[in-house]
């Protein structure tokens, strides 16, 4: 059995072959304002999740718990069947380990990047976990043409066009392979080409077996990039999980979670 390389506690049999486990998990930034509240939430290899919500509700606090960003004020949460805490990612070889398994495309990509150009941008992820030179920058030549952003590599990120931005976030994060893909509202302030080209990216990543959540508010694409939707009301709280058609089907939900209006044709 796994065992944690700290507290040494035993990974759960339920928990082993687990990609990430919540367990109600509650988190308030600064100890007063709430943004999870006792949620509970398995995500499987492979699945598709799809985390749903008015602004506020707390998508992005929990991509950020699954990133290893932030961690529960109560309950707990586990990744890969090991407890990710403070404390499990003060060790260096488990902190390794997991960054490299998990990727993370911001919301904003201004917060993402920050290097001189574009190549640097992409290389600096391989560089951290320790690939050699040479390696490292087969592996930026390699997303780069994959995401078909050749014209862009010796630009300066910060003189990017919104759209421009995220395709080196993207590749920024893909370029480590990370078999966990968490994206925030990854199609939000994109043009509908570059929105287009992102939703067929990340069903490409989904078929290619990568895990994938993602926090979004554009149910018009959900059944192409979610298997499991997982919904959240205002308080905070997973209100309801289920396919993205039953959860589409249900209009009821989303007007008690604000995720339509009443007068919404939906
Ligand atoms: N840095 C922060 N400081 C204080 N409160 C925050 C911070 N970030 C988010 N919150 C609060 O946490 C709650 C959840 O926010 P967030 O996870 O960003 O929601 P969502 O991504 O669903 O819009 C909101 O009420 C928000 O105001
Ligand atoms: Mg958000």
């Amino acid at each position: 059995m796994a065992t944690d390389p700290k507290t040494a506690e035993p990974a759960t049999a339920s928990t082993a072959g687990v990609t990430f486990e919540c367990r109600e998990v509650s988190y308030s930034y600064l100890d007063r304002y709430p943004a999870l509240d006792g949620v509970s939430l398995t995500v499987r290899p492979g699945e598709r999740v799809a985390l749903l919500g008015a602004n506020g509700c707390g998508k992005s606090t929990l991509l950020k718990l699954l990133d290893g960003l932030v961690f529960p004020s109560s309950g707990a949460f586990t990744a890969f069947g090991q407890p990710v805490t403070e404390d499990t990612l003060e060790d260096e070889q488990f902190s390794q380990a997991f960054r490299s398994r998990v990727g993370f495309v911001f919301q904003n990509s201004d917060a993402q990047v920050f290097s001189p150009n574009v190549r640097e941008e992409i290389a600096f992820g391989p560089l951290q976990l320790g690939l050699g030179a040479d390696e490292a920058s087969a592996r930026v030549d390699e997303v780069i043409a994959m995401l078909g952003i050749e014209a862009l590599a010796d630009r300066a990120p910060f003189q990017l066009s919104g759209g421009q931005k995220k395709r080196v976030a993207i590749a920024s994060v893909l370029v480590t392979n990370p078999e966990v893909l968490l994206f925030d509202e990854p199609t939000a302030a994109l043009d509908p080409r570059s929105q287009y080209w992102l939703t067929d990216l990340i069903e490409q990543l989904g078929a290619a077996g990568k895990t994938i959540v993602h926090a979004t508010h554009d149910l018009d694409v959900l059944s192409r990039i979610a298997d499991r939707c997982v919904v959240f009301s205002e308080e905070h709280r997973i209100v309801a999980e289920g396919g993205p058609e039953e959860v589409l089907a249900d209009r009821d939900l989303l007007l008690s979670v604000n995720l339509i209006h009443p007068g919404s044709r939906r």
